[in-house]
């Protein structure tokens, strides 16, 4: 009698304590619904597409004056350089004529809202940075599948099999990357879950996204 019983709550608390492992462990664990929230809702990440939809038809994805646009002004007057979060608020505000300079640049007040304005100035800050807006098509993009900490551990991973990769335990190289993020898994035999993104994003975000998932990887 006795011994069944100790046996039994041996069992008990060897079973709870894997399950609470389980939950609590970091390796085990997929993204919560907050962590991709918090991922996506970055001011930079949300400025990010503000440049997008607004910007880059005159200042070029990067910020380098070379758009669609660009032909009808001095391509090298469009070139986004680095200055303070206020003077980059101020002009885009006012726009050029509101800071003594050109009137082809627009004012955005009353057009966006205080916190698409309050985004983009975020966002404009890293642009210069190739990695940095990587992870903005990341956070974007893959989050769902690949986890927020390109872990593997995405909100839908347990959906597919095979599972979508741990971009971080990557032993495929840039040139790989680059390939399957472009034509998708399917080309290369793989899976097709694995979406095919040059469809969907241009040569420079694929190329920044791999840049940033290469910063990712731990080699062990
Ligand atoms: C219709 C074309 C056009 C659009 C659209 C446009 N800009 Fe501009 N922008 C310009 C021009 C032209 C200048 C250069 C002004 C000058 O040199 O006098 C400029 C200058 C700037 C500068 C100053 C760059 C520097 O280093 O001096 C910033 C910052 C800027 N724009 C941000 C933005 C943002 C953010 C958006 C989108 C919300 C945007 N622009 C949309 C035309 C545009
Ligand atoms: C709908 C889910 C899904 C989304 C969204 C997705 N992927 Fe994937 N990805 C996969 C799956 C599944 C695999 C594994 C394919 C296999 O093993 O056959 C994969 C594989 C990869 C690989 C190969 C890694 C390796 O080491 O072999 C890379 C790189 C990659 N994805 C990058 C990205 C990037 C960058 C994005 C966003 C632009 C993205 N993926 C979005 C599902 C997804």
């Amino acid at each position: 009698m006795m011994k069944s019983r100790i046996r039994f709550s041996f069992l008990t608390t060897l079973v709870l304590a894997i399950v609470l492992l389980g939950i609590s462990s970091p390796v085990v664990a997929r993204d919560g619904a907050t962590a991709v929230k918090e991922a996506r809702s970055l001011p930079q990440v949300r400025g990010g597409i503000v440049f997008k939809s607004y910007c880059i038809l005159c200042h070029g994805e990067i910020g380098d004056g070379i758009a669609r646009a660009s032909k009808l002004y001095a391509p090298e007057k469009l070139i986004i350089g680095k200055m303070d979060e206020k003077d980059y608020e101020s002009i885009v505000r006012e726009g050029g004529v509101g800071v003594g300079r050109s009137e082809y640049m627009p004012p955005w007040d009353g057009e966006l809202t205080e916190e698409q304005i309050g985004d983009v100035v975020a966002y404009l800050s890293m642009l210069g940075d190739g990695v940095a807006r990587g992870e903005v098509v990341y956070k974007t993009n893959c989050v769902l599948c690949h986890g927020v900490n390109a872990d593997g551990k995405g909100r839908v991973s347990v959906l597919y099999d095979p599972k979508p990769s741990n971009l971080i335990l990557s032993d495929k190289n840039t040139q790989y990357k680059m390939l399957i993020v472009t034509k998708g898994g399917e080309f290369l035999g793989r899976s097709a879950v694995m979406p095919p993104w040059g469809l969907q994003l241009s040569d420079q975000e694929i190329k920044d996204v791999v840049s940033y998932i290469d910063t990712r990887v731990v080699s062990e």
